[in-house]
């Protein structure tokens, strides 16, 4: 670890940076569109990347994520928002194959953290086979670093966020809490063991499970990240237009994420989550404030949420043992999401 703090000086760590996403609601609804019958998901749909035809068996997949530390160690850092870019490729179903690099730096910061930074990001990009081929750099206080990636997919085979079915299993391949974790790494109050278990989650590529699902009949796909498992899940139920139900406790947790939210690790980006999705979430059982809090934590580098048939959930769970059922599509009844 480096003795300098890279996350002393930032805001707010990781995903829950992002804006809120009822400014990015009002605001996107004002912007021009322009029709084009290449473009098979644009920005309409809240999905995960973009997807645009090339040719009759090749789309592009095309996604930008970058944010400040969220960790301390710089090539951790830069690992972190590599796996991070490159999983909304893996969430529609993509394989990428090229990056660009978006680096804000402060003119008089170190440059041993800068080029870890830059080698911990170059080599979680290039464990998936995917190449660098260049990048931007910008002046700034405050460090924020990630990627815009390209992937490929073909264009009659990707996976949106829209395509869940009633009767359809609902699968989550990650634990979640990297938020409520890492605003406990920036107030000092984070076991190093639950700092570290964050960190195996947060570097870890959605690469081998998407894999897994190659081969299944995948009938939505996203991955959670800042806007946390409420969030994401919304998006998915309402572009479905079906409930969403998810067993509070069959989650599975990171070891200390329970223990930091009862202490009151909670990021200004988890309340903005819970102000924006909250209306849509109906609770059909007693839950403990921090479990519904944690329901709402920004997920830096997070999992799948993938729903699709039950038989193929089996087949997956033997597959790709991380992955687990956290619960089930229904008929639209009510509100978009119910907790049970
Ligand atoms: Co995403
Ligand atoms: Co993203
Ligand atoms: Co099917």
């Amino acid at each position: 670890m480096s003795d300098r703090k890279l996350t002393a000086h930032v805001k707010s760590a990781g995903c829950a940076a992002k804006l809120s996403p009822s400014i990015l609601d009002v605001v996107l609804a004002g912007v021009p569109r322009m029709r084009n019958d290449s473009v098979l998901v644009g920005f309409d749909t809240s999905d995960d990347a973009g997807v645009y035809r090339i040719s009759a068996d090749c789309a592009l997949v095309q996604t930008v994520d970058f944010f400040p530390p969220m960790v301390d160690d710089p090539y951790t850092f830069g690992a972190i928002a590599a796996a991070n870019a490159l999983s909304d490729v893996y969430a529609m179903g993509g394989r990428p194959i090229t990056a660009l690099s978006i680096l804000a730096y402060p003119g008089k910061g170190d440059l041993d953290d800068l080029e870890k930074i830059l080698a911990g990001g170059a080599d979680k990009i290039h464990e998936c086979g995917c190449v660098i081929l260049g990048g931007h750099s910008i002046n700034d206080d405050e460090i924020k670093f990630g990627y815009a990636v390209t992937g490929t997919v073909h264009p009659e085979r990707y996976w949106t966020n829209t395509g869940a079915r009633p009767g359809d299993a609902l699968i989550f391949t990650k634990r979640i809490g990297t938020g409520v974790v890492a605003t406990a790494l920036k107030r000092g109050m984070a076991a190093q063991e639950h700092i570290n278990a964050a960190i195996q989650s947060m570097v870890t590529l959605n690469r081998a499970a998407a894999e897994a699902l190659a081969s299944l009949d995948v009938h939505s796909c996203t991955d959670v990240t800042g806007f946390g498992l409420m969030g994401h899940s919304r998006e998915m139920a309402m572009g479905s237009n079906v409930t969403i139900e998810i067993e509070q406790g069959a989650i599975r947790w990171l070891p200390g994420a329970i223990d930091y939210a009862l202490a009151g690790a909670i990021s200004t980006g988890l309340n903005n989550n819970r102000d924006f999705a909250s209306s849509c979430v109906q609770m059909k059982t007693d839950i403990a404030p921090e479990i519904e809090s944690l329901l709402y934590d920004p997920q830096t580098s997070g999992g799948l949420l993938v729903s699709l048939p039950e038989n193929d959930a089996k087949t997956l769970m033997r597959e790709f043992p991380a992955a687990y059922r956290i619960g089930r599509v229904l008929e639209r009844q009510g509100k978009p999401i119910h907790i049970s």
